[in-house]
This record gives structure tokens, sequence and C-alpha cells, in this order.
């Protein structure tokens, strides 16, 4: 079994150069969510960490939003069964599916992505090193399950799927919170 320590060094690295950027231009930090159709995983993440920000004070409330690499739902709602997981759990994702762009890399400080081929698409995309470097893994934050190495796609999953990726998120956004 891997002992994985929690948050992982590499996920506070990119943490930690996204906040400085942040701090230079002495505003609060922008961070965007990243799966592959931009309807469950990252809208879900963007509307956990919204609801648990929305007390911070205007200066330092992070800037949020979620994009996806596959185009195919650009405009939508986030998923039904999402939407209505999420509302379970006192959430309303209101967001609109749309394809992550290259200027995204600038505009955020902190790029998230959910698996495997995320991260690997992200770093694909990404115009820089330096950009390359603000890239992190949403799981490296999820402390309560130190096994799990992502935030599995549900799309094709049953209800119980939905549930699992809320459960992650909802302890990887509480844990990347007390980092930014
Ligand atoms: P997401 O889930 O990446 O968490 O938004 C998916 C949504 C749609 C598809 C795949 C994954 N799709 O193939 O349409």
């Amino acid at each position: 079994m891997n002992h994985i320590t929690k948050p992982t060094s590499s996920g506070l690295r990119a943490v930690e150069i996204a906040r400085s950027k942040a701090e230079a231009e002495k505003r609060p930090i922008r961070i965007l969510f990243v799966c592959l159709g931009n309807i469950c995983r990252s809208p879900a993440a963007e509307g956990i960490m919204r609801e648990l920000t929305k007390g911070m004070p205007d200066s330092f409330r992070p800037k949020l939003d979620s994009a996806g690499f596959y185009g195919g739902h650009a405009g939508d709602l986030p998923d039904r069964r999402m939407r209505h997981a999420a509302f379970g759990r006192g959430l309303h994702l209101d967001h609109r599916s749309r394809v992550i762009r290259t200027s995204d890399f600038d505009w955020f400080d902190l790029i998230i992505g959910m698996d495997d081929r995320n991260i690997d698409d992200l770093h694909e995309a990404a115009p820089s090193p330096e950009a390359e470097s603000r890239i992190a893994r949403m799981s490296d934050f999820a402390v309560h399950y130190p096994e799990a190495d992502s935030i599995p796609d549900p799309y094709w999953e049953g209800a119980a799927g939905f549930e699992i990726v809320l459960n992650l998120l909802e302890d990887a956004c509480a844990e990347l919170k007390k980092h930014i």
C-alpha cells in the first residue's frame, strides 16, 4: 500500500507559486478547476469552493472558474445527476460548460486538474514551464482519502459515483482553502 502524505509537496508547491503571483499583483488568487467535460467534476469543485469561501472579504476571496478539454457540452449546465447530488448537499450549480483557453494559464494563478488525463492535457496545453509549475492535482489535497490519486470521472457511472466525487471534492477543497 502506498503511504502518501497529503497535501502532497507537489500540490503545495503549485499553490505557493500561484499565491506568490497573486500577492505580487496585490489581488486575490484566481483558481481554475479543470476536468474533461466541465459538466461534472470541475463545476462541482468550483461550487464547493465558492460555498466555502463566500464569507471571505472581497479583497481575499478567491476568483473561481472551471473549464474542460472536451467541447461537446459547451454552454450546458452541469450534468443533471451532478446538480441533483450537489443540491442534496445544499449546493446550487449554475456554471455553463466551456473549453479551456491558452489565456486561462495567464489569467488564473492556480490550475487544478482532476485525473491523469487532465493533468497530462494541462501540461501539454500550458504555454510555458512557469505556467506548468502552477498546475496541481485535486486529489493531492484530499487528506481524508490518502489512497485517492484522482477524482474519478463519474459520467459513465451510477449515482454512487457522483457522491464519491463530491466526498473527495469537499475534502480537497476544505484542505486547499487552508493554503490559499
Ligand atoms: P467531467 O465528466 O469531465 O467530470 O465533466 C464528463 C462529462 C462528459 C463526458 C466525459 C466526462 N463526455 O464524454 O461527454
